[in-house]
């Protein structure tokens, strides 16, 4: 079964599996990389790794619109209700969900997770999508930490999406480092070029974790598909 991902740009992503769409971290009002606007966004489930405006983005809307329920921390699950979100469920990190497509499990990232108000946002998260056949894995916006090396014992994750950008969270070397540690087949960069401090050479970057690691890495445009 083939499985699709959608670079929307910076942290936000498509995937298209089974028949449903999974929309994770839908910042495109603002993001001067976004492929698609908010109104054209199309969802059956959101998936949000933490509060921060570059990721939480156009979710309200969405989810009205849609109607898609929206899978977050506890914090900004409430949050989501308390703006008129119907259906927000509230996780936290080692917790998960079986979902019609398949489980979806949040992880540890070491980062913050702020409103854009400055109200508390919960903790920061990864997430892994187990999909049939398929396993995904969305650092989120996170530091390099050794537990990677335990999240690829116990997940197997077939490819990772990971930031490279620097500055808000692990630049390449790190990003290269972290790969090492989960061993996936698939790596496709996220959270760069979006803004001038983030700015990054992903072609490079790719090229540099195929002959280091033998892992196959692309780095996408925003609107490009990678299917598995
Ligand atoms: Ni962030
Ligand atoms: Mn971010």
């Amino acid at each position: 079964m083939t499985t699709k991902l959608t670079w929307l740009g910076h942290a936000a992503w498509l995937v298209e599996h089974s028949g449903a769409r999974i929309l994770i971290d839908p910042f495109l009002s603002g993001n001067p990389t976004a492929s698609m606007s908010a109104d054209q966004a199309r969802a059956d489930f959101i998936l949000l790794t933490h509060a921060h405006g570059d990721h939480l983005g156009d979710t309200v809307a969405i989810a009205k619109r849609t109607g898609a329920p929206v899978l977050s921390n506890f914090e900004v699950s409430v949050w989501l209700g308390n703006h008129g979100v119907e259906n927000a469920q509230g996780l936290n990190p080692g917790g998960g969900a079986q979902l019609p497509f398949g489980r979806v499990t949040f992880t540890r990232a070491d980062h913050s997770s702020s409103f854009p108000d400055g109200t508390y946002g919960g903790v920061a998260c990864g997430i892994v999508l187990q999909l049939d056949g398929l396993t995904l894995y969305n650092t989120g916006d996170t530091a390099l930490f050794s537990d990677m090396e335990l999240f690829g014992r116990r997940y197997r994750p077939d490819v990772v999406t990971l930031p490279i950008g620097d500055y808000f969270t692990m630049g390449p070397d790190d990003a290269v480092e972290a790969l090492r540690l989960l061993k996936p087949r698939h790596a496709l960069p996220q959270h760069y070029n979006t803004f001038p401090p983030i700015k990054q050479d992903g072609g490079a970057w790719a090229s540099r974790v195929q002959r280091e690691l033998g892992i196959a890495a692309r780095a996408l445009q925003p609107g490009d598909v990678y299917s598995l």
